[in-house]
């Protein structure tokens, strides 16, 4: 039987019609710098909860890194002290919930659906809120969590890590690790406020602390060349851990992170550049290929080492340029290689490129790589030579850590296991 042909139509005749939609919503919030944000005599967090006229006590289910409270085992009891003091304005709707830190809180869907649940169980309104307090791992998953139920939960996040602080806590994004891809699941949903307190650093263990340099790096690469320069003066001070260096920074860098977001012109990622991401593409595919063993600001490090290159021989970068860069990232404790960059495909390439076509799909298809153009600014290309990178990879592991560097920065299995 022959399907009866469509009775003919001419374009003129073809229905068309449309209404326009277009809603302007204004984001606003704080990100405070603070010390001791959990001692009763710092009204900071109680005053950022009862901000505005919602309902008295104000409802919270606070989720903690277990990094965290490891290293301060007196800090939950201390949460709830502090709620207990301002019992009038606040209410712990539960006791404080531990998270295991770290990566694997991100993969998969149980953890999210965990808190999802935990805040039903909870009855938490549109007004109460939930409180992450952790690194950057449990800010995602939790602040994930929270944008899904009742379409999004008020979220207050406390970064306890520099990259947290400086970088993943105060910006626009969740995020979790699904479908053997980094952050393949997320949303755009901007906290209710960001409340950074240093003394939180104070804890951390050493690859952690330098661990968000790298993110600092890559922000003063793209966006300021002074900022840059305090970086390479001050790298082996960062290293060594002083406070008002580390401190600077990390208000320097949330600075330009969040002026970035704001006057970038695409907040949600619509279009296809992605100056934050310079040096991610490959970051983001070593995590994965390490199992996760290697950290997101050591792969952040890494994958600056080798856009940096490639900028060098795009003639972006003047080789003095590439100089500093390498020797600021190894004097503050990172790795500029690992031996995972050497691990190749079935066709014999770098297995790493498989991280650029991601990006690409990620994009739509059209591939946006954000470089250093000259230090301090940038410049999109939209085509990477496969060859380019392979000998930038060559390069990079001639050049190599030094052996009494690779004691001193932990960083012996960034070579390769040891025989
Ligand atoms: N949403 C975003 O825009 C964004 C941006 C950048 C990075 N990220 C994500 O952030 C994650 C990396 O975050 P991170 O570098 O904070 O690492 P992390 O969250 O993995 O934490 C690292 C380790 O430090 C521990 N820890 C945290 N705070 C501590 C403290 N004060 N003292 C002792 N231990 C502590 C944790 O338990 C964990 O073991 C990655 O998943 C990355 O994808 C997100
Ligand atoms: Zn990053």
């Amino acid at each position: 039987m022959t399907p009866a042909s469509p009775t003919p139509i001419s374009p003129g005749e073809i229905p068309a019609f449309a209404l326009t939609q277009r809603i302007n919503v204004p984001y606003e919030y704080s990100v405070h710098f603070t010390q001791h944000v959990f001692d009763p005599r710092n009204p900071l967090f109680a005053d950022t909860v009862t901000g505005d006229d919602g309902p008295s006590p104000r409802r919270i289910l606070l989720y903690l890194d277990s990094g965290v409270c490891a290293a301060s085992p007196a800090l939950r009891t201390g949460i709830e002290d502090y709620i207990h003091a301002y019992a009038d304005r606040l209410e712990l709707v539960a006791p404080p919930r531990v998270l295991a830190g770290g990566e694997q809180v991100k993969n998969g869907w149980r953890r999210v659906q965990d808190v999802m649940a935990d805040i039903g169980d909870h009855k938490l309104c549109r007004q109460s809120y939930v409180v992450a307090v952790g690194g950057g791992a449990v800010l995602d998953m939790v602040g994930f969590a929270a944008s899904l139920v009742h379409r999004g939960i008020r979220l207050i996040r406390m970064p306890t890590t520099v990259l947290a602080q400086n970088d993943a806590g105060i910006g626009v994004k969740t995020g979790m690790n699904e479908h053997r891809q980094k952050n393949f699941v997320g949303t755009f949903a901007p906290p209710y406020a960001v409340i950074n307190d240093f003394e939180f650093l104070d804890l951390l263990p050493q690859r952690e602390w330098v661990a968000g340099i790298s993110e600092a790096f890559k922000v003063a690469l793209i966006r300021d060349a002074a900022f840059f320069d305090f970086l390479c003066k001050n790298a082996r001070k960062l290293r060594r851990r002083d406070a008002a260096a580390m401190h600077h920074l990390v208000k320097h860098c949330a600075q330009l992170h969040l002026d970035h977001i704001r006057e970038g012109g695409d907040p949600f990622e619509s279009g296809s550049a992605r100056p934050l991401d310079f040096g991610h593409w490959s970051a983001h595919k070593l995590e994965l290929m390490s199992d996760y063993t290697v950290g997101h600001g050591q792969a952040v490090a890494i994958g600056i080492a080798l856009d940096t290159l490639v900028a060098a021989r795009r003639h972006l970068l003047q080789p003095a340029d590439v100089e500093r860069i390498l020797l600021g990232l190894q004097q503050s404790g990172l790795p500029t290689w690992h031996y995972l960059l050497d691990q190749k495909d079935n066709g014999g390439l770098p297995a790493i490129l498989a991280g650029l076509e991601e990006f690409r799909e990620h994009l739509g298809g059209r591939l946006s790589i954000t470089l250093p153009n000259g230090i301090g600014h940038r410049i999109e290309v939209d085509e990477m030579d496969i060859e380019m990178i392979a000998e930038c990879i060559d390069e990079l592991r001639s050049r190599g850590t030094s052996p009494d560097d690779q004691a001193a920065l932990d960083l012996v299995d960034f070579n390769g296991p040891l025989s």
